[in-house]
């Protein structure tokens, strides 16, 4: 497999097409944690803030984010949903998601921080983002005590 054949694209309405969107779905549900309803993924897609990584017509992961996100800091860039295909893991592919992604918003998002909830038990996810320069913030998770808060700022996870 070619990495670097693989692109990031922004999903919108006009360009997620059926297949593409059960592709979603199906990533979604075979994810093994909570998993949002299609409507849900729908939405997500409707506003503008979902990124597929495409590995030619077959998704290897898609993320999505919240740039108007208030729960933690006033203001920050949250990550509300990262999956990456199982075939495709361990690859690096959701660190390049994670950085890319969240690179596109250094100007409207200068200085402030990505955030996140993980659950507490889910250590792959957990070291991902350590390995990214996330740390475990001392904030409630909105989600409930199973899940922890992290957070890096954006300047540091792009680099
Ligand atoms: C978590 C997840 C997104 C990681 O995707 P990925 O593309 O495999 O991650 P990467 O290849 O970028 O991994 C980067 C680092 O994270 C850590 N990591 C990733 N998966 C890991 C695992 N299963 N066990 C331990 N560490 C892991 C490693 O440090 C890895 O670096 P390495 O491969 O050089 O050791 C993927 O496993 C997934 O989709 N899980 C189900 C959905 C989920 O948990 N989403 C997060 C919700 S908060």
């Amino acid at each position: 497999m070619q990495r670097s054949k693989m692109e990031i694209v922004l999903l919108t309405p006009a360009n997620t097409t059926d297949a593409l969107f059960r592709q979603i779905v199906a990533i979604e549900e075979n994810c093994g944690l909570f998993t949002y309803p299609p409507e849900v993924l729908w939405e997500c897609i409707a506003v503008g803030d979902t990124y597929a990584l495409m590995d030619g017509g077959t998704v290897a992961g898609f993320i999505t984010l919240d740039k108007d996100a208030t729960d933690y800091f006033g203001l920050s860039l949250h990550i509300v949903n990262i999956n990456v295909t199982a075939a495709y893991r361990r690859q690096g592919l959701a660190s390049r998601m994670l950085r890319v992604c969240c690179g596109y918003y250094t100007e409207s998002h200068a200085g402030l921080m990505v955030t996140l909830d993980v659950e507490k038990t889910n250590t792959p996810a957990r070291r991902l983002y350590e390995k990214l320069g996330f740390t475990v913030s001392d904030l409630p998770s909105e989600n409930g005590e199973n899940d922890l808060v992290m957070t890096v700022p954006l300047e540091q996870l792009i680099l």
